[in-house]
């Protein structure tokens, strides 16, 4: 067990073994979207999707500083969170690449306020920003969950830096 210092005023603070360190909680992967102020649907792969509060139903997710979708995620009113199933490893992959028209031949429909829900997830949350928290590299998005539903489809896990199956296991 390693014991590293983590401050980031301290030269030893390395974000990438930081990085390893969370990758030790498994996740499991979303896919969230919105729409720019022309109506164009957009949307990028996120684990740092969690549940806030259960009444009033309220969930967040972090966007990096970096993403050149912050000013269209920071302009929207609504935004949706698409919970990958299992087999849907190449919508997380394509989602996670800085493309245009990402949706371009992706099977979707459209939710609350135009929001782009994907064909096949397991569970969806139609959202109305809330509240945003500018914090460190990331903005903190929190969303009061207007519209939900799910499947009974085995969702996608994330763990350690890749895919992984989620799976029941009985208590001894
Ligand atoms: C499994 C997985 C989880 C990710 N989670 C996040 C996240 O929570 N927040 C984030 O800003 N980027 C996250 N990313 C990275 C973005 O998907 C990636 O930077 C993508 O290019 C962002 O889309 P954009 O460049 O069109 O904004 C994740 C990537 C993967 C593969």
């Amino acid at each position: 067990m390693a014991d590293v210092p983590a401050a980031a005023a301290d030269p030893d603070h390395d974000p990438r073994d930081f990085r390893n360190a969370l990758g030790l909680f498994a996740t499991g992967v979303t896919i969230v979207t919105t729409k720019t102020g022309t109506g164009e649907p957009i949307g990028l792969t996120c684990n740092s999707f969690s549940s806030v509060s259960l009444s009033p139903p309220l969930v967040l997710w972090s966007l990096s500083l970096r993403s050149p979708n912050l000013p269209n995620f920071l302009q929207a009113t609504h935004f949706a969170v698409n919970v990958l199933a299992h087999d849907q490893i190449p919508l997380s992959q394509r989602f996670a690449k800085p493309l245009p028209r990402k949706f371009e031949g992706v099977a979707h429909n459209f939710g609350v306020h135009g929001m782009p829900l994907l064909d096949g997830a397991a569970a969806q949350f139609e959202c109305r920003t809330e509240a945003r928290h500018y914090s460190g590299d990331h903005v903190i998005f929190i969303g009061q969950v207007l519209r939900y539903s799910y499947a009974d489809l085995a969702p996608l896990g994330y763990f350690r830096g890749a895919y992984a199956a989620i799976q029941p296991v009985t208590p001894a």
